[in-house]
């Protein structure tokens, strides 16, 4: 069963706030890809389309007398840790099971290495969906951060995707109990 359905998650004003930051459309666009590279590899879709909807949301504005600094962005950085705990704190107040809320959490935390000294990361699969479902919408020079989407449209298209995955779950249902 599903505890918090992405409308519910846009309609939240701390993803309009956080969310529209760093690109709406990128995120939709990244919940669609999640969706269908959970089925591809097996992973729960729901936690892959929520952890890909809320992967930017921990975004800070790196702005310098009025234009961004990539510089001081790329020294400062820290959206997936920001981005975990935030959504994290969302997901519980909107009643998201702990233990779901916490898998998404981390994979939020995981979805980039960027911040991270360098080294060697195993993902999960649900992790490696998410940071596939990234990589899958990202435009050279983060041009995927400033396409725009109207309300109405993002709204729609994350319901449709909630019917989407709430077919697939009741799918796995009848698969499992037959
Ligand atoms: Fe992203």
């Amino acid at each position: 069963m599903r505890h918090v359905t992405l409308v519910q998650l846009f309609d939240h004003p701390i993803t309009q706030k956080y969310v529209k930051r760093s690109g709406m459309a990128h995120a939709v666009a990244c919940a669609y890809h999640a969706y269908h590279l959970a089925i591809e590899h097996g992973v729960d879709p729901d936690r892959a389309t929520k952890a890909a909807f809320l992967h930017d949301i921990g975004h800070y504005t790196w702005y310098r007398d009025g234009k961004w600094d990539y510089n001081l962005y790329k020294e400062n950085d820290i959206h997936a840790i920001k981005g975990s705990e935030r959504a994290h704190k969302l997901l519980i107040r909107l009643g998201e099971h702990p233990r779901t809320a916490k898998e998404i959490a981390l994979a939020i935390l995981l979805h980039t290495d960027s911040y991270l000294p360098n080294g060697y990361l195993e993902l999960n699969p649900l992790q490696h969906v998410v940071a596939l479902a990234d990589e899958a919408d990202e435009e050279p020079g983060g041009e995927h951060h400033y396409r725009t989407i109207s309300d109405r449209r993002a709204r729609r298209m994350l319901s449709l995707l909630d019917k989407k995955i709430e077919s697939q779950s009741k799918e796995d249902y009848i698969e499992r109990s037959m």
